[in-house]
């Protein structure tokens, strides 16, 4: 079967083509000739990563699957959450962002925050949701050079260590982004093996 990871960011398919079943041929955006902007106008990690997904189903007709990620601070009751990317404005700098962040958390005591990621599948036109989630921490200043986004800030329960100060291979055990394609590379495997 033929499935569209529904990014143009070739390192997350590289990341997950050693997951798939065997009977799955991942492929990126432009391989099915997608090359414009996927619309992304929802107001939830789910409607955007469904939307994302029903777009490439609607127009392509190739069985795929999206992701949407965000970060949610309880204090700010889920800010930033899907908006996490321009938080500080369309120009979707991250330094601005973490920036922001510090200044609507400074003074305040409850630091407790999640990094979420939703992913659908579109199989055949049927949708099907999965999520990830990893608690923590924001700190009150950026430690570490690693990563990207808002890990500067973030450290993960059970670790002292920001996901800026993490090698790649150890953030990928435990983050969000690994749960939820677990949850999906699974649901995968279950179907394959009812099939076979
Ligand atoms: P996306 O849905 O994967 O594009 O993520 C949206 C935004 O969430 C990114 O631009 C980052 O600001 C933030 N984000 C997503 N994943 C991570 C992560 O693993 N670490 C830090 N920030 C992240």
């Amino acid at each position: 079967m033929k499935l569209c990871m529904a990014t143009n960011n070739a390192h997350k398919i590289e990341e997950i083509r050693p997951l798939v079943p065997g009977t799955v041929g991942l492929v990126s955006l432009e391989e099915i000739g997608c090359r414009e902007e996927l619309p992304e106008t929802g107001d939830t990690l789910e409607a955007n990563s469904r939307q994302k997904a029903q777009y490439v189903w609607d127009h392509y007709g190739v069985n795929c699957f999206a992701d949407d990620t965000g970060l949610e601070v309880e204090a700010l009751g889920g800010e930033p959450g899907v908006y996490s990317a321009r938080y500080a404005g369309p120009q979707r700098d991250a330094r601005a962002n973490m920036e922001l962040l510090l200044r609507k958390l400074e003074g305040e005591e409850n630091r407790r925050a999640q990094f979420r990621t939703t992913i659908t599948l579109i199989l055949d036109g049927q949708a099907y949701q999965f999520e990830g989630v990893v608690r923590g921490a924001i700190l009150g200043a950026a430690r570490g050079t690693g990563g990207f986004g808002y890990d500067p800030l973030f450290v993960p329960d059970g670790y002292a260590r920001t996901f800026a100060e993490m090698d790649l291979a150890e953030k990928n055990k435990i983050s969000h982004r690994a749960r939820a394609v677990e949850r999906l590379i699974r649901f995968l495997r279950e179907r394959e093996e009812e099939s076979s």
